[in-house]
């Protein structure tokens, strides 16, 4: 394939390969994502139709972005015109670029609060001594413009990091901090599973309702399987445009799924416990864990030590996933409109600011603008990750499906012959049927044609 002799960065080691494409999937997808929406879908049945979408389509999927991106060593574009030459479908690009846009401005409004929580704990500024302040401190911190202003300041830090280049700025960044964030969330999980009453959030999170799967809680977890896993929008390309040629894509998609799908559950191990025992409304959506945290922290000695630490590694992961968001039209705007990398940034950091302003504004001054009862973030959250994620995600498991050829499927699995991949039959019949069509009757299901 012609792009693959292009000379690019590539990732200096294996573990910096695992560390990377972990960060990206690792995020406030796993941390506040997850959680809201098991909490507005019902807990238990979520989790379970969650986990039935990672294994079934995630991972094949992610291996096949995986094979798409190291095999073509491209941006989405440059994959997609390789894989089915010349044809007008790789314009199904521009989905990809749209909704990293999209994702980034919602997303951005999120970490500004996570790296606002993190500054005013670390100066003292939160309470921490009584628990009925966590829902007040929250309300201050998110409404009005002050989201506004720590929204531009994590899309400047976004943009600081994505200038340092690639193998520089993500691989040492997510090297150091993913473990620590690990170890973090479980010294939480422990204290969390302590508190009066967290018998009740275990239930909830673990104890299936079968009555409770609905249409909406299927396309909820969907969405959510595309989204923590970074799937759909050919962010698993482009950062596998930089493996080497020695990382196994099979093995290292099944250790991105099962680590991703651990840190949700520890979060929601968490979350739920102290849900219940601090009586909050499981189905608060979108600020469910930033009006629990505080709470949690209430309790602990030296909450406020906890806190900052805590929010500087949920910035941390926020920012290894904002910056593989942002790669996409980075790399497109490089490599296909030949711009330099410092003017691509700068043109995509603008863009998703406009977004993110946006977003930020619809808890504060533009809260009664909503289309359907849902605000402007909440639209930009809900047509990605349930819409345009899965129709990637379906595009490019056709394509690795049935247009690639099997040799180079081969050569990619098998790391050119030198290791055995004896799942590749049952690998393609997935991607050219089961996901493809589960993904499909979803959709139909959930606008109501099954
Ligand atoms: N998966 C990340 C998270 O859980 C967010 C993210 C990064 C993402 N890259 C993506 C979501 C690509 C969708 C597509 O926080």
């Amino acid at each position: 394939m012609k792009e693959s002799t292009k000379q690019r960065a590539l990732f200096a080691t294996k573990f910096a390969a695992i560390a990377s494409t972990v960060g990206s999937a690792v995020g406030l997808g796993n941390i506040w994502r997850f959680p809201y929406e098991a909490g507005t879908h019902g807990g238990g049945a979520f989790l379970i139709c969650y986990l039935a979408f990672v294994i079934l389509i995630g991972v094949p999927v992610l291996c096949a972005e995986y094979c798409l991106g190291r095999a073509t060593r491209s941006n989405i574009f440059g994959a997609y015109r390789a894989a089915i030459s010349g044809r007008l479908l790789h314009k199904l690009g521009y989905l990809g670029i749209i909704s990293s846009l999209l994702i980034l401005s919602f997303y951005a409004v999120v970490a500004g609060w996570t790296l606002e929580y993190c500054i005013e704990s670390l100066m003292g500024k939160l309470d921490f001594s009584n628990p009925e302040e966590g829902h007040q401190q929250y309300l201050t911190l998110t409404t009005g413009w002050r989201p506004v202003i720590w929204t531009v300041i994590f899309m400047l830090c976004n943009a600081f990091i994505l200038l340092k280049g690639v193998t520089k700025g993500i691989e040492r960044v997510s090297n150091i901090f993913m473990p620590v964030l690990f170890v973090l969330l479980l010294l939480f999980c422990i204290n969390s599973l302590t508190l009066p009453g967290a018998k009740e959030g275990i239930d909830f999170l673990f104890v299936p309702d079968f009555s409770k799967i609905s249409s909406k809680v299927l396309l909820g977890a969907l969405g959510q399987a595309f989204f923590s896993l970074s799937l759909g929008l050919g962010c698993m390309i482009t950062y596998a445009s930089y493996f080497s040629d020695s990382t196994k894509l099979a093995g290292t998609a099944l250790l991105t799924a099962l680590l991703d799908s651990a840190v949700a559950i520890l979060a929601g191990i968490i979350i739920f416990p102290a849900v219940f025992s601090f009586g909050v409304s499981p189905q608060a959506g979108p600020t469910l864990v930033f009006e629990v945290l505080p709470n949690i922290f209430s309790q602990l000695t030296a909450g406020g030590v906890w806190s900052t630490l805590f929010f500087l590694l949920l910035f941390i992961a926020s920012i290894t996933s904002t910056v593989s968001v942002s790669e996409i039209s980075v790399t497109y705007l490089c490599e296909e409109r030949k711009l330099t990398r410092t003017k691509a940034v700068l043109i995509s950091t603008v863009i998703s600011l406009a977004g993110g302003v946006l977003c930020a504004m619809s808890f504060g001054p533009l809260r009664d603008f909503t289309i359907c009862d849902r605000n402007i973030f909440d639209i930009f959250d809900y047509v990605t990750s349930n819409i345009f994620l899965p129709i990637g995600g379906m595009l490019c498991s056709l394509v690795v499906g049935w247009a690639l050829d099997r040799k180079t499927l081969k050569t990619q699995f098998t790391n050119n012959g030198s290791i055995r991949f004896r799942f590749l039959p049952i690998l393609v019949f997935f991607l050219k049927w089961i996901c493809p069509a589960a993904i499909f009757l979803v959709f139909l299901d959930s606008i109501g044609i099954i």
